[in-house]
Formats: C-alpha cells, sequence, structure tokens
C-alpha cells in the first residue's frame, strides 16, 4: 500500500503499477497519471504470467524495465523506437528493434521475429499515420484474449500530429468508425462498415481519456434468449417507429420479425 501526499491531494492505492512509478528513481519516465489505472485495470491480469508483449517508443528504455518489474521474471519485452540510440538501452528480456512505426516493411520484418504478442503498447511518435499503420500491421500480430493499448491519443486533436476535432484519418475518427464494425450484426446497410480480419477480431473497444485499448478476441456471433413464462402483456413503446403496413401484414401470417435475423440473413 502506498501513500502519497503531492500539493492538493492524498493518493491511497494498492495498484502495483502505481507503486512502481511512483517510487521509480532511474531512468526518466513521463506518464499522465491516470494512465497507472488504465494500465493496472487491463494489464494486472498477467502479473506473473508467461506473456510476450512490445512496446513502441523506447526513449530512455525506462517503460521497459517497469513492464520488467510490474509483470514479473517471466515476461519478455520487445520494443521498437526510431532512434538507433535505443538499441543500447537493450538488456536480459528486453529485445529493441530500430525502424520506424510507419514503415510497413520494418514492421513485417519484426512480426517474423517476435512471437505471438500479448500486448502491444503504442507509445511512439503518436502522428495519426504512426498509429493507424502500426495498428494495422501489429493487431494480428495479438494472441487471443491480448490487448492494443494506444497512448497519447489526444494528439488527434493537435494540429501539429496531424489531429484536429472530427477531422477525417485521426487515430480516433479511425476508432470511433471501428464502432461501426463492433456492432455489425446490428446494421442493416453494412456496405459502409469495414469488414475484415482485424474488425473480426475486435471484441471491445475501451476509450479513455488519451488512451484507446481494443480487446483481440474473435467476435462471437451474437444471440439473445427469452427464459420463462410471460406474466403480463408487454408495453409496446410508442416512441418506436411504428410498423409499416407490410410489416404488419407478415407479422400477422410469420410472428414478430427479429431484427437482428433480419439484419444477417444468409450469415446465420
Ligand atoms: C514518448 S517516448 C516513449 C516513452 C517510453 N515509452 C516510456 O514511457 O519511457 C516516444 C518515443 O517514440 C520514438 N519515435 C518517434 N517517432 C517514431 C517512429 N516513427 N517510429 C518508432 N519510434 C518513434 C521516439 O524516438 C521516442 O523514443
Amino acid at each position: 500500500m502506498l501513500t502519497l501526499n503531492t500539493a492538493n491531494t492524498t493518493i491511497m492505492s494498492s495498484d502495483k503499477f502505481r507503486e512502481l512509478f511512483y517510487s521509480h528513481q532511474g531512468k526518466l519516465i513521463h506518464k499522465w497519471d491516470h494512465y497507472l489505472d488504465i494500465y493496472e485495470k487491463h494489464f494486472s491480469k498477467y502479473i506473473g504470467q508467461e506473456i510476450n508483449l512490445l512496446e513502441i517508443g523506447v526513449s530512455h528504455g525506462c517503460s521497459l524495465q517497469l513492464w520488467k518489474k510490474y509483470f514479473g521474471d517471466k515476461v519478455n519485452v520487445y520494443a521498437i523506437d526510431i532512434n538507433p540510440q535505443c538499441k543500447k538501452l537493450e538488456e536480459e528480456k528486453i529485445k529493441i528493434f530500430i525502424g520506424s512505426q510507419s514503415d510497413e516493411r520494418f514492421l513485417q520484418q519484426v512480426i517474423r521475429e517476435v512471437p505471438a504478442l500479448d500486448i502491444i503498447i503504442d507509445d511512439g511518435g503518436h502522428t495519426m499515420n504512426q498509429q493507424i499503420v502500426s495498428f494495422e500491421n501489429l493487431y494480428l500480430k495479438v494472441r487471443e484474449g491480448g490487448s492494443y493499448l494506444v497512448e497519447d491519443t489526444h494528439t488527434s486533436y493537435w494540429h501539429e500530429f496531424h489531429g484536429g476535432l472530427k477531422k477525417a484519418n485521426t487515430f480516433i475518427e479511425y476508432a470511433k468508425n471501428l464502432i461501426d464494425s463492433l456492432y455489425e450484426g446490428h446494421v442493416p446497410d453494412k456496405r459502409k462498415i469495414v469488414l475484415n480480419e482485424i474488425t473480426k477480431h475486435i471484441n471491445g473497444i475501451s476509450f479513455y481519456d488519451s488512451i484507446v485499448v481494443f480487446e483481440k478476441v474473435l467476435r462471437p456471433q451474437p444471440f439473445h434468449i427469452q427464459k420463462g413464462i410471460d406474466m403480463i402483456e408487454s408495453y409496446r413503446p410508442t416512441e418506436l417507429k411504428q410498423p409499416s403496413l407490410l410489416m404488419k401484414v407478415k407479422e400477422r401470417f410469420f410472428g414478430r420479425v427479429d431484427t437482428f435475423k433480419a439484419n444477417n440473413r444468409g450469415k446465420i
């Protein structure tokens, strides 16, 4: 348990990453405080497990060391950085690849050299193109059940990083479009939704201030179930669009239309 007194607040936490971060005294590291809770929430299940982690963005190498301390002896840490100086920061269980996260050929080479990954963290250059190219090349290298975390996504709103509010092609707009892919089964007109190997393997997206986390699991075909006995006549909401005459006729002969089945005809 750590108790920290800052100018205005007292922080009490039993979170391992928070404790490691605030007691750290070695190489330089710079994080927004609320990231520590997000790491804990998504990554604590891997503590002590034999996992492979890749971080884009090495800087002084501190976060790589913190991951080793946080996850324990069985973690293998891989990292990418454009700065050749970072190669000097390699140590036991930390392997660093030098190249750009927006260079697809380089990323494919990294993919060939590393095992399946449980966690990817993108804390690299933070431009829109870098984040999107890295995501599109590396996401499928994440093992089923693993996580892909993109950090400092506030750059989607910053001009110097090619961002801007609601500007097309920012990472945040790209991620928002992936929400439509997540809801694919419920969208009648699927022509405008991106459906590919990546989107099929997104089972959840968590949006936070400055971080987006993708949960990689092959999304199961959703289904719904009713159990038990009708006790009263159900309320038919008047706010909903009323069925057309054709729908009413169909309902009369074939029963109530299942919107999900109707949207997925031929698929289920
Ligand atoms: C925010 S720092 C990383 C901090 C580190 N993760 C930590 O917490 O200690 C960003 C790093 O990204 C690297 N970088 C910038 N552009 C890059 C690119 N196109 N490809 C790979 N790395 C890049 C920089 O050299 C820098 O070391």
